[in-house]
């Protein structure tokens, strides 16, 4: 895996640059769209490649180890044979899953014990069972096993909490430099920066971090409920520490306002849920604002969904049909409106290359963040 930088903006930490996979390159700044289960909701493939143009997108090691299980991927030949997806995968290693989802858990310093949100099964994650895990899914970039800690959360439990985050990334060194991928392509692991909304310890645990001179690195722990302004100093702080000449993988952010001043950071990696669990809410976010498309205000605008952003789903259908769909509850409402925002987040990170290329990126970022968050 290489990571070259292509441009820096001279006014903000933004850079446009192109990771290398086996299975391709990734454009950065990148969004990544969520496939939890090996799908990503209401969305083909095919559409993933052309209409949306996705270069990477994300699976979760939780769902995968739970429903199809491990013999099912090692037969289909990971997931990149199971779902028929040929460009690059990452997989999140189940260290904000296991929080989220499972009924009940016990965090301990050997592992995670949990019940299964399908069917209330006992499970444990240890930082070694997650390497070996993600290394049968086979994603090219995993992650490693980590505590991501709610908010608020008190300066003790936080500082507890990321220095075993730190203890369970070194077992997870150890495993990964022990094994190798099944299926013929090389994988890489990110470590992943905690320690709350503390400077203190988030500076100490990038510093560790970036000690451990892994391909790349992420920032977990944040977009769990604070103010953004805690976000946006936090990944100030911890930019300043992590390498520039590699890649920084932004876990489980944003809204389109929030990946644009992470990108001003040096963020090079985003992914989150938002633009398809909104859709199949009816939120749409466009060019001009966010759109809520149960309103009846759209039941006779016959114009395009999107004219400006293009694209099939956002020139081909209307505002009131996509409103019909929605308030009858027809399942194709939720395909448009996923493809829709999908194609959106990927047209905002294209954009953000092309203004960091042409040197107005923190101008047209600040149009940007006022414009595509008002309601329309
Ligand atoms: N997704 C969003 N935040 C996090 C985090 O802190 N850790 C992991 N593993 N995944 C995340």
């Amino acid at each position: 895996m290489t990571f070259t930088i292509e441009q820096n903006d001279p006014q903000s930490q933004a850079r446009t640059g192109v990771l290398t996979t086996d299975h391709g390159d990734i454009r950065t700044p990148i969004f990544m769209p969520v496939g939890t289960a090996g799908t990503v909701k209401a969305v083909h493939q095919r559409e993933l490649e052309t209409d949306i143009n996705a270069d990477i997108i994300l699976g979760n090691t939780y769902h995968l180890y739970l429903r199809p299980g491990l013999d099912v991927m090692r037969q289909a030949g990971g997931l990149h044979g199971f779902n028929g997806w040929k460009r690059p995968i990452l997989t999140d290693s189940g260290g904000y899953q296991v929080y989220s989802l499972s009924n009940t858990r016990k965090i301990k310093e050997e592992g995670v014990t949990f019940k299964s949100h399908i069917d209330g099964s006992k499970h444990t994650f240890s930082p070694e069972g997650v390497m070996d895990i993600q290394r049968t899914i086979g994603a090219d970039i995993i992650m490693a096993f980590d505590e991501c800690t709610p908010y608020p959360c008190d300066y003790a439990y936080a500082r507890a909490s990321m220095e075993m985050t730190h203890r369970w990334l070194d077992r997870c060194i150890t495993r990964f430099d022990q094994t190798e991928g099944h299926y013929g392509y090389t994988q890489y692991l990110f470590p992943i920066v905690q320690g709350s909304t503390y400077p203190d310890l988030r500076r100490q645990s990038a510093e560790v971090i970036a000690s451990k001179e892994r391909t790349g690195n992420a920032i977990g722990g944040l977009a769990v409920g604070e103010p953004a302004e805690d976000m946006y100093k936090t990944i100030d702080i911890v930019n300043e520490i992590l390498p520039k000449g590699k890649p920084r993988y932004l876990m489980g952010v944003g809204t389109p306002a929030n990946i644009l001043e992470a990108i001003a950071l040096g963020v090079d990696m985003f992914d989150c849920v938002m633009p398809t669990r909104n859709a199949r809410h009816g939120l749409l976010f466009t060019t001009q604002g966010i759109m809520n498309m149960r309103n009846e205000k759209w039941s006779r605008d016959f114009s395009p969904i999107d004219a400006e952003l293009g694209g099939y789903a956002s020139t081909f259908y209307s505002k009131a049909y996509l409103r019909h769909l929605f308030k009858a509850e027809e399942l194709l409402a939720g395909q448009i409106a996923s493809l829709h925002n999908l194609t959106f987040y990927l047209w905002l990170v294209r954009q953000a290359r092309q203004h960091i290329a042409a040197g107005d990126f923190v101008s047209w970022k600040n149009e940007m963040v006022v414009r595509l968050m008002q309601r329309m």
